[in-house]
């Protein structure tokens, strides 16, 4: 479904989203069992090997069936657009949900390997039911756990994922919004990024990461250059968002 189809108002999946809020926080879901039915509904009608039925099936039943939290369609251009500058040949994700956004990470970059960092194991598990259907489980890996864990997840990223010195070209923050900045700090402080690595935030509006903005806005210039672009929250054309694209500069 196009843009042209986003529906202009809130839909009743996301009052009953809205209520599953709480959930999300400590679940990693929205508790009526819709990541699940999103996983059957992929398996089911999308087909196998193919990344653009895929993630047009997953979209499909965020707006007929039930609203998910994935990046979505609108936003999911700007973040495609960012890959491809990139370029990367190694790709970050923190906060996996179903594994969409990780998909179009890989759509844009054919050659990279991507990483998903995700707190929640039942969506690690939906997530890679979902990149075996696309035929991309080589080469996309969750991997359980998250930055504010005491080091533990970066040593696994270390140690068993090839995370070094400048080698990590592109990085999405799409988990916990509180912790944007903090766990953006954790990677530059391992120094896995290099000049022109890009860092894209999606939801800088709503939820909101302000402390984010904040900081890339006093940095601009000096550690990053940062593009915010105006979209809309996932699947509607009501509610605005932005997402920051950023530049490291080293
Ligand atoms: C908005 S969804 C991610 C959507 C996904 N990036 C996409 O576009 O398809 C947020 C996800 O982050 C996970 N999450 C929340 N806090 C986290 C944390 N501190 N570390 C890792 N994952 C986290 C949640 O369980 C949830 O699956």
């Amino acid at each position: 479904m196009g843009l042209k189809q986003r529906i202009p108002f809130l839909r009743w999946s996301v009052w009953r989203m809205a209520t599953g809020a709480r959930n999300i926080t400590t679940t990693g879901q929205i508790g009526d069992g819709r990541e699940a039915a999103a996983v059957a509904y992929v398996l089911k009608n999308a087909k196998a090997d193919d990344i653009d039925d895929v993630l047009a099936a997953i979209d499909r039943f965020a707006y007929e069936k039930s609203l998910l939290i994935n990046v979505g369609d609108e936003k999911g251009k700007l973040l495609d657009a960012a890959v491809r500058r990139a370029d990367p040949k190694l790709a970050l994700e923190l906060g996996t949900y179903c594994g969409y956004g990780a998909l179009r990470i890989a759509r844009a970059a054919p050659a990279a390997k991507v990483y998903s960092v995700e707190l929640a194991e039942a969506n690690a598990v939906n997530a890679r039911e979902i990149w075996a259907h696309a035929g991309v489980a080589d080469r996309v890996t969750c991997v359980v756990g998250t930055i504010g864990d005491g080091g533990r997840t970066l040593e696994t990223l270390a140690t068993e994922h090839g995370f070094t010195a400048g080698a990590l070209d592109f990085l999405f923050l799409d988990h916990d919004k509180d912790a944007y900045l903090t766990d953006l700090q954790s990677i530059v402080d391992r120094g896995w990024l290099h000049p022109g690595s890009i860092v894209v935030a999606d939801n800088v509006k709503v939820p909101g990461a302000p402390k984010y903005r904040e900081y890339m806005r006093r940095q601009q210039g000096t550690l990053w250059n940062t593009n915010e672009h105006k979209a809309h929250l996932e699947y509607q054309s009501l509610i605005s968002d932005l997402v920051l694209e950023s530049e490291y500069l080293g």
